[in-house]
């Protein structure tokens, strides 16, 4: 795919994670360098050993996405190692489902951390390097939580979240149209990664209510989603900005 080799630089936050390590694979495997980021440590490690780098490199990094501070310490490391960073995939989340009547105050605020602030902290800091050098593509990862409410699901932090981040790719992306810095939501439906499992385990009859409304009949791969970020950081994508791209086995046409 166009634009993505080279030695291009791209960073995943939460990359350790099923979406994030496909699509590192997928930047690798163009020949592109990755940098994925998470707050596992040695487990995290773990998880790049393991990967496919094909034709580029994958490298671990350790990053809380709700901390700026750690952002801007990554951000200013990957400058000095001269790997400065092309394309940035704001990825990081986490998906925690209670009643929103008796919500937890520690939970919501967690959610709101990881996946808004910590969105923002991340396409803030590398965004602006990106805006320095003329250069560069935001792909944010958002979910079809934010655009339908998903009966009986209980994820009001959750959906609040990826309503917001898609808004926040056609804000970022309309007010840096001119930087040559372009910024893209991917919209994921139910995909097949620890996240999923996880809820799974919560409530397995929601689960099987999810799938019969899945008019492909099934769940999305991580490495569907890392094909769309993929095209998104490509210059197959040239006239992409402030868009969000769904992903989702038809889900939101519904
Ligand atoms: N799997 C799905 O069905 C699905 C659907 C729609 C959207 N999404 C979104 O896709 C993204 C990736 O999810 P996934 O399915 O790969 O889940 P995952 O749980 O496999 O990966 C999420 C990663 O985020 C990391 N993380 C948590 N807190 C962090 C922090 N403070 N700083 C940095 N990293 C942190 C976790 O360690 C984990 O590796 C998430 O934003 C999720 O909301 C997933």
């Amino acid at each position: 795919m166009r634009g993505l080799g080279d030695g291009r630089v791209f960073l995943i936050t939460g990359g350790a994670g099923g979406i994030g390590s496909a699509t590192a694979e997928i930047l690798a495997s163009h020949g592109g360098r990755v940098v994925i980021t998470d707050v596992l440590g040695e487990q995290g490690e773990e998880v790049v050993a393991g990967l496919n780098a094909g034709e580029g490199q994958i490298r671990y990094l350790d990053m809380d996405v709700t901390s700026p501070d750690d952002v801007r310490r990554v951000a200013a490391r990957l400058e000095e190692e001269d790997w400065p960073v092309y394309g940035v995939m704001a990825n990081a989340g986490v998906a925690p489902s209670a009643p929103a009547a008796d919500y937890p105050d520690d939970t919501w605020r967690t959610t709101i951390d990881i996946n808004l602030n910590g969105a923002f902290w991340t396409v803030r800091e590398f965004g602006r390097r990106m805006i320095e050098r003329g250069a560069g593509a935001v792909v944010i990862t958002s979910s079809i939580a934010g655009f339908g409410t998903v009966s009986p699901e209980t994820h009001v932090a959750y959906g609040s979240t990826k309503a917001a981040v898609a808004h926040m790719a056609r804000l970022l992306g309309v007010e840096w149209a001119r930087t040559g810095v372009r910024v893209n939501a991917v919209a994921p439906g139910y995909t097949a990664t620890p996240i999923l499992d996880r809820l799974k385990e919560e409530a397995p009859d929601v689960f099987d209510q999810w799938l019969a409304r899945i008019p492909m009949g099934r769940l999305n791969t991580p490495e569907e989603i890392g094909n769309a970020a993929a095209f998104l950081f490509s210059d197959l994508a040239s006239g992409m900005t402030g868009a969000v791209l769904n992903v989702d086995g038809g889900y939101s046409a519904r």
